[in-house]
C-alpha cells in the first residue's frame, strides 16, 4: 500500500507526460542554455497582460487601509464585479444576462470543478471530444463522475454527432466542450453546435434528466482570419459557459474565472447556489479579490492578438518547411500536427533530442499526433526547424 490514493496515483500516472516535457525541458536548458531550446510544451502566455489592468492594482493600494480590504466576500464574488460581468457577457453571448446567472471562481478550472461537484452522482458520465484537455478527466472523477471521450471526425477534429449520439446513456449527465480548442485549434461551427443542442435536447428527454452542455471557453478572444466563435448560451437551456481571464488577459497565476448559467434554464437559481457552495466546500471559498479589481478595469481588453497571429503564421512556414502534415489552427495557441512514423511518443522523445519540445498527443487522449504550444518568441519557433526537419528525416 503506497502513500497515495489509488485516484491520485492514477492521475500522477495520466499526467506524467506533460510533466517529464516540463522536466526535460527544464534539464536541457540547463545543458545546452535557454536559447538554444524551443520549448512548445507548455500553454503558459507569455504576453504582458494590457496595461489598464494596473489601473485594478492602483485601486486596490488606494483601499488598502480600509475595514476589510482584504476581507472574506460573497462565495460567488463582490456584487458589483458580478454586474460588469453580466454587462460584458450579455454582449459576447448575445443573451440578456443578471447577476443571478453567474458565478465567479478560480479560473475556468475552479467553476467546473464547483459545477462539476454540484451535478454529479457517483458513476455518473461526462462525455468529451478526443483530442481535450488532459485535466477533465481528473475534473470529473475528482466528483465521483466518469469521462468518456469521443473521437472528434478525423478529417478537421469537428464533432462527429453520430459518434457521439451512440455514447449516451442512462448515467450521461453532460458533456464538455472547448472551441477554440486546446489542442487542435479548431472552432466548432454555429451548425454543429445547434445539432449538438439538439441531440442533447433528445437524450435529455429519452434519459428523463437534463444533460448539461458544459462550454470551455479560456481561448474565446483568440479566433483568427476573423473567424466566429459562436455563442453557446442562446442555442440550449442547459447550456452552462466556463470563462476565464487566463489567456486574454495573460493572467492565468491570479486565477480569476466564471461560470455563466443559460438565463433560461429550468432550476438555475438551485444549480447556481449548489455551484457556489461547491466553490465554498472545495476550499475555494470565494473567487480572487485582486482579479475582481483588475477586471473592474480591465474587462474587454485584450493582449495583442496580433503578436498571435503573427508567430502562427512562422509556425505555418516552419512546419511546412520541415514537411509536417497538420491542419493550420484557427483559434487558441496550439498546433497539432501529424507524429512521422505515427508513434508519437517515440517521435516527441526524438524531437527532444533536436532540443525541441512538445507534448505527444496521447497526453490528449489522440495518439498519432503532437501539440506545439506557440506563446514563444517567434524567434524561439524560427530556430526549431532544422531540429524539426532532422527529427521528421528520422521516421521516413
Ligand atoms: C482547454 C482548457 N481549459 C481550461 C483551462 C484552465 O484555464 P483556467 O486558467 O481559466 O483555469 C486551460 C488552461 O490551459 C485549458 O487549456
Amino acid at each position: 500500500m503506497g502513500v497515495l490514493s489509488d485516484q491520485c496515483a492514477a492521475m500522477l500516472e495520466s499526467s506524467s507526460w506533460i510533466r517529464r516535457m516540463f522536466e526535460t525541458g527544464m534539464e536541457l536548458k540547463k545543458q545546452h542554455g535557454a536559447d538554444k531550446v524551443s520549448d512548445f510544451s507548455l500553454g503558459n502566455p507569455d504576453l504582458p497582460p494590457p496595461p489598464e489592468v494596473a489601473g485594478g492594482l492602483r485601486e486596490l493600494e488606494a483601499n488598502l487601509n480600509r475595514p476589510f480590504s482584504f476581507g472574506y466576500m460573497p462565495n460567488c464574488g463582490f456584487d458589483w464585479a458580478l454586474r460588469r460581468l453580466a454587462a460584458y457577457l450579455s454582449e459576447e453571448q448575445g443573451v440578456k444576462l443578471e447577476e443571478g446567472d453567474l458565478m465567479l471562481g478560480c479560473g475556468a478550472a475552479g467553476c467546473m470543478n464547483a459545477f462539476l461537484k454540484a451535478v454529479l452522482n457517483p458513476g455518473d458520465e461526462i462525455l468529451c471530444i478526443a483530442p481535450y484537455f488532459v485535466e477533465y478527466g481528473a475534473y470529473v472523477s475528482n466528483h465521483g463522475g466518469v469521462l468518456r471521450p469521443v473521437p472528434a471526425k478525423q478529417a478537421d477534429f469537428s464533432p462527429d454527432l453520430p459518434a457521439l449520439e451512440k455514447a449516451f446513456g442512462p448515467k450521461t449527465r453532460g458533456i464538455i466542450i472547448n472551441s477554440p480548442n486546446n489542442p487542435t485549434g479548431q472552432i466548432y461551427s454555429k451548425d454543429d453546435l445547434a445539432a449538438l443542442a439538439e441531440l442533447l435536447r433528445r437524450k435529455s428527454r429519452e434519459y428523463k434528466r437534463p444533460i448539461f452542455l458544459l462550454s470551455d471557453e479560456p481561448y474565446r478572444f483568440l479566433a483568427y482570419d476573423g473567424a466566429e466563435v459562436p455563442a453557446v448560451l442562446p442555442l440550449y437551456e442547459y447550456a452552462v459557459v466556463l470563462g476565464s481571464f487566463s489567456k486574454s488577459l495573460s493572467l492565468p497565476g491570479e486565477r480569476i474565472g466564471y461560470l455563466a448559467l443559460a438565463p433560461h434554464m429550468p432550476d438555475k437559481a438551485l444549480l447556481r447556489s449548489g455551484a457556489i457552495t461547491a466553490n465554498r466546500t472545495l476550499g475555494f471559498v470565494n473567487p480572487p479579490l485582486v482579479g475582481q479589481y483588475l477586471l473592474k478595469h480591465a474587462l474587454g481588453k485584450h493582449v495583442d492578438l496580433n503578436v498571435y497571429a503573427a508567430r502562427r503564421e512562422v509556425m505555418t512556414q516552419t512546419l511546412t518547411a520541415a514537411g509536417y502534415e497538420f491542419i493550420k489552427p484557427r483559434g487558441a495557441f496550439y498546433f497539432f500536427p501529424k507524429a512521422p512514423g505515427g508513434n508519437d511518443t517515440e517521435f516527441v522523445r526524438r524531437l527532444a533530442e533536436e532540443l525541441v519540445l512538445a507534448v505527444p498527443g496521447s497526453g490528449f487522449g489522440m495518439p498519432g499526433f503532437f501539440r506545439l504550444a506557440f506563446c514563444v518568441s517567434e524567434a524561439e519557433i524560427s530556430r526549431a526547424l532544422d531540429g524539426l526537419k532532422r527529427a521528421r528525416a528520422h521516421f521516413a
